[in-house]
């Protein structure tokens, strides 16, 4: 086990990266799936997971935890919500947990809609979630993104109209990758905040290196943050997110909420509070997904896939000037990628797996 272990960090190029064995430990190379969970023997590519969680601490804590199942797990899960408001220097009533971000996001959008009105966001980003916003009357003004994939703060603010109750933010950008500079997104809150609800959407934040805005939702009661244990922590599966909003906001959005602290299950309380105090998998994680984007965008650029810069765990790019199939190639190497999300200049979006992942990946489409 061990031997195959080091095998793995020497084909990853982990030795030249000058990092030790011994932290390493923890990490699971799991990301070619032949689970029931994910019903497919492929190498998934499509959904911006972690490969390598879920943390080892999670691991134990989980399964600890499955044998306390019989019991409803609400003290567990206001310790969580403590640690999350201890690491993000707010207070317990800013928060709010959900199964998954998008829960929280949905909430959000549901409570903008309330009185109708629209809904700002960017064209293209995440926007899943504002499917019940729009049954319940809401409407969705969609602002273009600048030439270099960024969301394009000024024409945001420019689209608010007097029955904007909402604009979304999601930084750093999914699918695009790309991140607004902290003291950017700060001003822009603090001009669109006067007129409505900024939901700020941080699930990739920890990847960047731009800081966090959650501190504004102390004294702003127009700025919801959600933020997920999906992508940097490996619990996609375990679901779990939340919500950081003023006290106010945050009980307004819980009204939107079916039970108060009843949507986070004992297991996935129980690897979310390990997770949190697993610095090391985090940030190992982050040197891996440099090292693993950093070769894929080598290899697709000498194939002339150019790329989007990414301060994510997913990459941008563009096929116009590809000419073989690029799907095709996907689906017979059983590598489970994306469609096209903007026909003009064919962009689409690859998460980056573990190295292995991704040389199979170039291998596949060279
Ligand atoms: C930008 C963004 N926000 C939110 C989510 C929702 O994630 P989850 O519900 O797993 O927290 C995703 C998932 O891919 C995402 O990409």
């Amino acid at each position: 086990m061990k031997n195959s272990r080091r095998d793995w960090f020497k084909k990853a190029g982990l030795a030249a990266l000058g990092l030790s064995l011994a932290p390493m430990e923890g990490f699971a190379i799991n990301s070619i799936n032949i689970s029931a969970v994910t019903g497919g023997t492929k190498i998934r590519l499509s959904s911006n997971e972690n490969p390598y969680g879920p943390p080892m601490a999670s691991r134990t804590a989980m399964t600890a935890a499955v044998n306390e199942s019989n019991r409803y797990s609400w003290d567990q899960t206001s310790r969580l919500v403590a640690a999350i408001a201890k690491k993000n220097r707010l207070a317990e009533e800013n928060v709010l947990m959900s199964a998954g971000s998008i829960e929280m996001l949905d909430i959000a959008g549901r409570l903008a809609a309330k009185d109708k009105g629209s809904i700002v966001i960017a064209d293209n980003t995440f926007s899943y979630w504002t499917r019940a916003a729009v049954q319940l009357g809401a409407e969705t003004i969609e602002v273009p993104l600048t030439n270099d994939k960024k969301i394009d703060l000024g024409a945001m603010l420019k689209a608010i109209r007097p029955d904007t109750k909402l604009v979304y933010i999601c930084n750093p950008n999914n699918p695009t990758g790309t991140v607004l500079k902290t003291v950017d997104l700060v001003n822009f809150i603090k001009e669109a905040s006067r007129k409505a609800i900024v939901l700020v959407d941080e699930a990739y934040i920890e990847f960047t290196d731009e800081a966090s805005i959650a501190t504004l939702v102390k004294d702003n009661k127009n700025v919801i943050v959600t933020r997920t244990f999906s992508k940097i922590y490996g619990l996609a599966g375990a679901r779990i997110g939340y919500a950081l909003a003023h006290a106010d906001t945050i009980k307004e959005m819980d009204k939107l909420q079916a039970y108060v602290l009843g949507g986070i299950s004992a297991v996935s309380g129980a690897g979310a509070i390990a997770a949190l105090d697993d610095a090391a998998f985090v940030e190992k994680t982050k040197v891996l997904n440099e090292a693993a984007k950093n070769y894929t965008v080598g290899e697709m650029e000498k194939l002339g896939i150019s790329c989007i810069p990414s301060s994510t765990n997913f990459l941008y790019f563009s096929l116009a000037d590809y000419k073989k199939d690029f799907f095709k190639l996907l689906e017979s190497n059983s590598i489970e990628g994306t469609g096209i999300f903007e026909e003009n200049g064919r962009w689409s979006r690859i998460t980056i797996g573990t190295m292995e992942d991704m040389q199979k990946l170039i291998r596949a489409i060279s």
